[in-house]
């Protein structure tokens, strides 16, 4: 070789920073799961990951923070001008295009990496990861036959910077930036619509639906995928809010009703209510309602309101005695509930319904998972928190189950992350390797490897 020296240096240099501008645009996968071309022939689904290198300005923060209610009651008509907003908020300039967020024109969208991966990763049309089974009776007392979820989360661009933080070094996220003394940033919007895999006919409030496009599995158990089309049912949102004394948080849904418009429309979606914090006193059990006819409203609660207006949201059966879930959700948990049990490692069980022996209901142990977590405070001793982020514990996990366990074994038995001494979160706890969960909606998925 007589290449003089200098050229070569040059030359490595601009790899250099070629690799350094692409860390930020497409460095982690889109999709886990490609259609095959005989089934579908339009654009794939973009993972958004050009995630804010500086964090937004305060020009970044989002109107309807100041439309926050003065004092937090459990009447939802206090809180339905604040939620019509952030449901604004999500829809502009979405839903015209489909959700190809990266595309917003009004504001842009982010999504987390790493859910591509395992048996329930994003599928390459819509981006949507499998989430949990529907029961029979769940959605409608006529809704006989079981069917499964399936969704997308967005993040703004306050909480993207620092999913962008986390994941700086893509061969080695930090969750250290969304735990104590860290967090998700005030101002952080996530949005996530949620579709069902269901005989629509069945579902009185899903007449009219609106159809995504998507590569799912053929059950819920099954692996075999092919192109369905599945129904909006769902929009959840989270936001996080200094204010918000307890949990630092406020998560909201809607629920899809296609009566409202009498066509396939985003602007059915309709209030099922919004809660900030999960009510640790109360300990009863009435007003659980896994197959509603009705809603049943449970005044005792004061940190969740739910829309009472039956003409416009159908009867939905909530979350444990009332508090907050959507009609896809686990009847006996609530959206903080699970979601501040989000930590890396993972060592909570998101429910404590999700094992052999759940606890008595309502007794000192269930109500563990009924309590208020400030943001950025773990769950469980010796972890670090994902700040109320499921999909951000749930990436970490994928991560390093990818990392350390599908790169092989060394002759002395022991895997890539503890011969490599700088992955250090695998042994972020001493916790035993049977105490670790992953991170899923339903104890189901555990089983579908
Ligand atoms: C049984 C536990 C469970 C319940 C109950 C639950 N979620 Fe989640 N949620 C999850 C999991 C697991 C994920 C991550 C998987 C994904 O999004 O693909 C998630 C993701 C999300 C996300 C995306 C960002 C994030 O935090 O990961 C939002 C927003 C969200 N849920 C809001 C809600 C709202 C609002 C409710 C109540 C109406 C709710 N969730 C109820 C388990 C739950």
């Amino acid at each position: 070789m007589n290449q003089p020296q200098g050229k070569i240096v040059a030359l490595l240099a601009l790899t250099g920073a070629l690799f350094t501008a692409s860390v930020h645009a497409g460095v982690f996968p889109d999709f886990g799961y490609a259609p095959p071309k005989s089934e579908y022939s339009g654009p794939p689904f973009q993972l958004s990951q050009d995630y804010p290198k500086a964090p937004p300005g305060a020009s970044s923060m989002p109107a309807f923070f100041q439309h926050l209610p003065k004092t937090f009651s459990n009447d939802f008509e206090t809180w339905r001008p604040y939620m019509e907003e952030v449901k604004k908020y999500c829809l502009e300039g979405n839903t015209e295009i489909g959700w190809k967020v990266q595309k917003n024109k009004i504001r842009r969208w982010y999504h987390m990496p790493w859910q591509h991966y395992g048996p329930n990763g994003r599928e390459g049309i819509s981006g949507l990861t499998k989430e949990a089974p529907i029961q029979p009776g769940q959605l409608a007392s006529t809704q006989t036959d079981s069917g499964q979820t399936y969704a997308v989360g967005i993040y703004n661009d306050i909480g993207a910077y620092t999913i962008g933080q986390v994941w700086k070094d893509p061969d080695n996220p930090d969750p250290s930036y969304t735990s104590k003394p860290k967090s998700f940033p005030n101002g952080t919007v996530v949005c996530k619509a949620l579709f069902a895999d269901i005989d629509v006919k069945t579902v009185p409030f899903l007449a009219n639906p609106l159809l995504w496009k998507a590569y799912t599995t053929e059950t819920f158990t099954s692996t075999d995928r092919s192109v369905t089309q599945v129904a909006l049912i769902q929009m959840d949102i989270a936001v996080r809010d200094t204010r918000v004394s307890d949990t630092g948080w406020l998560f909201g849904t809607f629920q899809y009703n296609g009566a409202v418009t009498g066509k396939a429309n985003w602007n059915n979606l309709v209030p099922v209510g919004i809660m900030w914090g999960n009510d640790p006193k109360e300990t009863g059990n009435d007003f659980t309602n896994p197959k509603p006819v009705e809603t049943k409203i449970n005044p005792a609660l004061k940190q969740t309101a739910i829309n009472a207006n039956t003409q416009e949201l159908p009867p939905t059966h909530l979350g444990w005695n009332g508090r907050l879930n959507g009609p896809v959700d686990n009847p006996q948990a609530s959206c903080l509930s699970c979601h501040m049990t989000a930590e890396y490692q993972q060592l909570a069980l998101m429910n404590p319904t999700f094992q052999a022996n759940p606890p008595p209901v309502g007794g000192d142990e269930w109500m563990k998972w009924f309590q208020n977590i400030p943001a950025g405070q773990p769950f469980s001793p010796g972890t670090q928190s994902t700040d109320y982020s499921l999909q951000l514990s749930g990436a970490l996990a994928n991560f390093y189950d990818w990392k350390c366990n599908h790169s092989g074994v060394y002759a002395d038995g022991v895997n890539a992350c503890t011969k490599l001494q700088t992955l250090k979160l695998i042994k972020a706890s001493n916790a035993p390797e049977d105490e670790v969960h992953k991170v899923q909606r339903s104890p189901e998925l555990e089983e579908l490897e």
